[in-house]
């Protein structure tokens, strides 16, 4: 390790955040992905706030800019049409007051205001009582149209975030996309087709577009018409998070916390709904079929994000990290399915690493917090801000000068980070 190259690093990781910053709101990179996306957006407010609280709270009041009436925040708001994005605002349709996507991802927004509320709380109040009732309400849409016996759900491979993991492999055989029309993929343009998901796949990620843009929306209808529909362990898992964060600012705001409360023994009850006895993880549960995904993915070990505790997953973990040089793969490496070069079969992100790790601090699991936040800065030092990179070689992957690695950077696995909570 090269001390001298430390403030290096933080420099660097602060001119991508600024670089990517058009006005309120930070692209994840140029190109790839021209708008601002909504877990993406959190990170980088947290990056923002290692150096800039303002900064950091305009990119989450931007994003609550975009909220839907039924209380939802969308994946994407296009707020400035960008052609080489598909697909874009025309496609999707969305029904609120930003142009937007009409599906949501996880609400990780409440977690990081709490963080960042953390680091100036004077500035933060009165920031967080105007975001406060918005969060409230996007986390209600979720408790209101997304659970299915406590565990939230996905209705297309895009909320998770978690585009092509093969944990959706047999939600999306369920879907014949015979109908779906011509479509120019430009995700491609940007990137080696190697490193994204195949003709297979987007043909079902438009296929759904197009069906719940024919539905305007409408959860009621989707919940009847739509056949992919998992319960995920990213959204579970984030939700529940999300919700002690907010009922801790909710206190701070003396507000009557209960039906938060309440909220959150719901979904602790629908964690457990997640966990496949016989893989013996956490999965993600195919609501249509019944059927499990049986894959321990990096999804599975957001459980201590979440604040739960299991010796299971502790010995999963192990067997999983020590098969890797730059863990967590997001699919176990043993499995065929592993692919350590495409998207979510297999790479390592650092979002995900630094919500493991935040976890598994949290839970008293210091040693691995420790061995991951370390491993995750000497991945990053010698590969890049990279999107993922591969969990065995290291190779950088995706797009580069990436918002939210730089901003797992400054937050979490730089030696500089800011000292406290999380
Ligand atoms: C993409 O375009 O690949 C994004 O992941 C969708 O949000």
């Amino acid at each position: 390790m090269n001390a001298q190259a430390m403030p290096d690093m933080d420099e660097q990781a602060r001119a991508i955040l600024r670089g990517n910053d058009r006005g309120g709101y930070t692209v994840p990179t140029a190109g790839l992905y021209p708008y601002q996306w909504n877990w993406d957006s959190a990170f980088a407010a947290w990056g923002f706030a290692t150096f800039d609280v303002e900064r950091g709270w305009d990119e989450i009041e931007t994003l609550f800019s975009g909220q839907w009436g039924n209380g939802m925040v969308p994946h994407i708001l296009f707020h400035r049409p960008d052609p080489g994005y598909f697909p874009g605002p025309e496609v999707w349709g969305g029904i609120g007051p930003v142009a937007s996507s009409g599906i949501s991802q996880p609400p990780v927004a409440a977690s990081f205001a709490r963080r960042i509320f953390d680091l100036d709380p004077e500035a933060g109040l009165p920031v967080v009582a105007r975001l406060y009732p918005k969060m409230l309400a996007w986390h209600r849409w979720f408790m209101e149209w997304r659970l299915d016996q406590g565990a939230v759900c996905i209705t297309h491979p895009w909320e998770a975030g978690r585009d092509n993991t093969p944990d959706w492999d047999g939600a999306m055989a369920g879907i014949d996309p015979k109908d779906v029309g011509d479509y120019t993929r430009r995700d491609t343009f940007h990137v080696d087709p190697e490193m994204r998901p195949t003709k297979y796949d987007y043909d079902r990620y438009v296929w759904l577009v197009r069906l719940g843009r024919r539905l305007n929306w409408d959860e009621a209808a989707l919940l009847e018409q739509n056949p992919f529909r998992v319960a995920d362990p990213t959204m579970t898992f984030t939700l529940l998070r999300a919700q002690r964060d907010l009922a801790a600012l909710g206190r701070i705001l003396k507000e009557d916390v209960s039906e938060i409360e309440a909220a959150i023994a719901v979904l602790e009850a629908g964690a457990e709904t997640l966990w496949n006895a016989e893989l013996a993880s956490y999965d993600a549960r195919d609501v249509r079929s019944g059927q499990w995904a049986n894959c321990v993915s990096n999804a599975s070990f957001l459980c201590w994000y979440a604040g739960i505790q299991n010796p299971a997953m502790e010995a999963q973990y192990d067997r999983i990290t020590s098969v890797c040089t730059y863990p967590v793969p997001s699919h176990d490496p043993s499995s065929d399915r592993f692919d350590p070069k495409r998207y979510w079969r297999g790479p390592t992100w650092g979002i995900m690493n630094a919500l493991i790790g935040i976890g598994l601090q949290d839970c008293g699991l210091v040693e691995r917090a420790e061995n991951l936040r370390t491993s995750t800065a000497d991945l990053i030092r010698e590969y890049g801000f990279a999107e993922y990179f591969d969990p065995l070689t290291g190779d950088a992957a995706g797009g580069g000068t990436f918002t939210w690695t730089a901003a797992v950077w400054l937050g979490w696995a730089s030696p500089s980070r800011p000292k406290g909570a999380f």
